[in-house]
């Protein structure tokens, strides 16, 4: 594609005369945005570059280590990667927290004091970069940026964070042609494709209080539930899929044994914007195989639900 080939030169061309020898950080989170945009500075700039990304131990199964390959000492790119294992220190905040918007809350604020702790390390800096694209910049013009951004970004601008000026290379493009510009720059597709995340990670698909062996439940659930569907090849032309855990126990029967353990759901939307959704029909001998897979390998599983549920008056996410 020429024009997405011109627009990647232009804009690192122009990022490179702009910062000049300048600092620069980067909260990078492994979505598609900041993956692009922090890419792109590195091919602008190298070194000067730091990225920063926070595990909060609310990422699917073995993402953090996807993300570390990729833009760490052994991936792709020239630039300064640091990541931050900040799991344990998420999961004690959120010790006994039900309520959905102080969960979010919650993970929102801690996630801007490791990030601000960790660029209080790196020293000065001159410019922060944000993943903001056009669809973003529209939302806040029409003035909803209050209520939006609360909900879309993990937690904000950091107000600890001295630097001259926000650096946002994205702020023209849509989605779409975001993939484009991540795919001529070369960034793996399976990071290109990715589906929608949201920033409270699988803390919004835990339903109640997050612990540990929660989030170990639901990332196995996911795992399966993801390859089952990519091997059955139905995820085409799904919105999104994921596996969320209900704060449900019921009892079951394993063998001779009576169980008492949780019930995981599963989802799956067909959607154009994600302001509304409809359930997605999957096959059963599909839901047939998860479910079994998931019942056996997934200790602390006893029963899979599928959720019918559109958009409204059910959100994507549980919580
Ligand atoms: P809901 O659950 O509101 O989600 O129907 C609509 C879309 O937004 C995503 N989502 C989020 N994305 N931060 C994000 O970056 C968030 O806090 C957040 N909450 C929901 C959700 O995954 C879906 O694609």
């Amino acid at each position: 594609d020429w024009k997405m080939d011109s627009f990647v030169d232009t804009t690192i061309k122009a990022l490179r005369e702009k910062i000049g020898s300048g600092k620069v950080l980067c909260a990078l989170s492994g979505g598609v945005d900041s993956s692009v945009a922090a890419v792109m500075l590195s091919k602008a700039i190298g070194k000067q570059l730091t990225c920063v990304f926070v595990d909060h131990g609310l990422l699917r199964k073995n993402e953090g280590d996807e993300v570390e390959a990729v833009f760490g000492p052994e991936g792709h790119y020239d630039l300064n990667f640091i990541r931050v294992n900040a799991q344990e220190r998420f999961y004690e905040k959120l010790k006994g927290v039900e309520d959905p918007e102080k969960k979010r809350k919650i993970i929102g604020e801690e996630f801007i004091r490791v990030f601000e702790e960790e660029a209080k390390k790196i020293g000065a800096v001159d410019y922060l970069v944000q993943g903001t694209i056009y669809p973003d910049v529209i939302e806040s013009g029409l003035g909803k940026s209050a209520v939006i951004k609360s909900h879309h970004n993990v937690g904000g601008l950091p107000e600890h964070v001295d630097f001259k000026e926000l650096v946002e290379p994205l702020r023209l493009l849509f989605k779409d042609e975001v993939r484009k510009a991540g795919l001529e720059l070369g960034i793996p597709e399976y990071l290109v494709f990715r589906q929608p995340f949201p920033g409270p990670g699988l803390g919004v698909r835990i339903i109640g209080e997050v612990t540990a062996d929660k989030v170990r439940i639901v990332q196995d659930a996911d795992a399966i539930y993801r390859e089952e569907i990519a091997k059955a090849g139905v995820d085409k032309n799904l919105g999104q899929y994921f596996a969320a855990l209900t704060n449900m126990r019921s009892v079951g029967c394993m063998g001779d044994e009576r169980t008492y353990d949780y019930a995981i759901a599963l989802r799956a939307v067909l959607t154009s914007d994600f302001m509304t959704a409809e359930s997605a029909q999957i096959p059963w001998e599909v839901l047939g195989k998860v479910t079994s897979r998931i019942v056996n390998e997934v200790k602390g599983v006893n029963r899979v639900l599928y959720d019918c549920t559109g958009k409204p008056p059910a959100t994507i996410e549980f919580e």
